[in-house]
């Protein structure tokens, strides 16, 4: 038996809830899953708050009554908090999710951490969505997908393990709830489910100019965040460079030592800063100090050879100009050992 709480924001949504509850209640498979309902309220002046307690008689409904319209996110992040089962979902509560997913939804989570219904599978149907809507949509996912590397990064219709928002700080006042967690949360691997995105049949769609503003702070916010490692490792490798040259310098021109020693010397300074730096700053690793080491000088040692063969064939070989070569070269390592740096040598834990 699947425990899943299925948390519903609603703000003026009084002919769309009990029709929504009941048309679930209908489809779920109640061998397999058992679903409890939370909806939170904003105070819809159109009385939802008060369908929603009298639901309450009838299926397993908890409501959560808010003093005014705080915004789409902020609700989802009050019903996570309500809510004690191992699985959650959001929906929204005019009807536009088809729940007749919900059942493969919870099968998926068996095998995954993330289920998204989404709108642009290619089974998937938009019914009847204004053209600049459309547009605007069409943009607005696509930055998404090229940060959170998903289909459909800004449907408010998924469900997830509890683990994967366990101790994550989320924020988000406005619509992109789920992005938030896809960039924060704790998760490895996602299932996208098709679905139809139905029409709101009652009231209207509360996405406004100040929700598309608040979506775009978001996306470079997002941005920053998920590239802040890749940042932070280049600014490392920027001065190490620096480091490397400074320090020649100084060893060849006031002490005298020679070019060959001298690089003998500052490379274990400059390895050193590199690799104390990526561990504490970039990828702030809980690795073992000794098994991130020795990774790091077998990664290095591998790029040393590396280096000497690829400057072997593309200068030897296919006769490129040495210095196109070996900025090639550096251009590969820079992306190589990024990915290497945080996947093997300074893994998170
Ligand atoms: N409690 C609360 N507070 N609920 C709200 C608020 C709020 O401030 N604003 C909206 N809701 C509720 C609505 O009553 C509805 O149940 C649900 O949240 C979604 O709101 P809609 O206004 O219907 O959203 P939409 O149809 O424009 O947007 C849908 O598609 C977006 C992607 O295009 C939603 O699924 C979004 O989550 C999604 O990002
Ligand atoms: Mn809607």
């Amino acid at each position: 038996m699947k425990r899943v709480s299925l948390i519903i924001p609603t703000y003026n949504e009084a002919e769309n809830i009990e029709t929504l509850i009941k048309e679930i209640d209908g489809v779920v498979n109640k061998s397999f899953v058992d679903f409890e309902y939370i909806i939170v309220d904003d105070n819809s002046p159109d009385g939802t708050g008060s369908i929603a307690e009298k639901l309450k008689e009838t299926y397993p409904v908890r409501v959560i009554h808010r003093s005014g319209k705080l915004g789409l996110g902020s609700a989802v992040i009050e019903g996570f908090n309500l809510s004690t089962y191992e699985y959650i979902g959001v929906m929204d509560g005019d009807l536009s999710h088809d729940p007749i997913i919900l059942n493969d939804m919870v099968g998926e989570l068996e095998n995954c951490d993330i289920v998204i219904g989404s709108r642009f599978n290619k089974d998937s149907l938009v019914e009847n969505w204004k053209w600049w809507r459309r547009v605007v949509s069409v943009v607005g996912v696509f930055l998404a997908k090229m940060i959170s590397g998903v289909g459909d990064p800004l449907s408010g219709y998924f469900m997830l393990k509890r683990s994967v928002i366990d101790e994550v700080e989320l924020e988000t006042k406005g619509y992109k709830i789920l992005f938030e967690i896809l960039v924060k949360g704790k998760w490895s691997t996602i299932k996208e489910l098709p679905f139809t995105f139905r029409m709101r049949r009652h009231s209207v769609s509360k996405l406004n100019m100040s929700e598309y503003i608040l979506f775009a702070k978001q996306i470079a916010l997002y941005a920053i965040y998920k590239y802040q490692s890749f940042f932070r490792y280049f600014v490392i490798g920027s001065t190490a460079f620096i480091l490397d040259m400074g320090s020649l310098y100084v060893l060849k021109e006031y002490f005298d030592i020679h070019p060959a020693f001298a690089v003998a010397l500052n490379q274990i300074f400059v390895l050193s800063y590199i690799f104390i730096l990526n561990k504490i700053w970039t990828f702030s690793s809980k690795e073992k100090t000794r098994h991130s080491l020795i990774r790091f000088v077998s990664l290095q040692m591998f790029n040393y050879s590396f280096g000497i063969l690829w400057m072997w064939i593309f200068y030897e070989q296919v006769g490129i100009n040495y210095l196109i070569a070996r900025i090639a070269n550096i251009i590969l390592f820079t992306a190589w050992n990024f990915l290497l740096y945080k996947k093997w040598v300074f893994k998170k834990n």
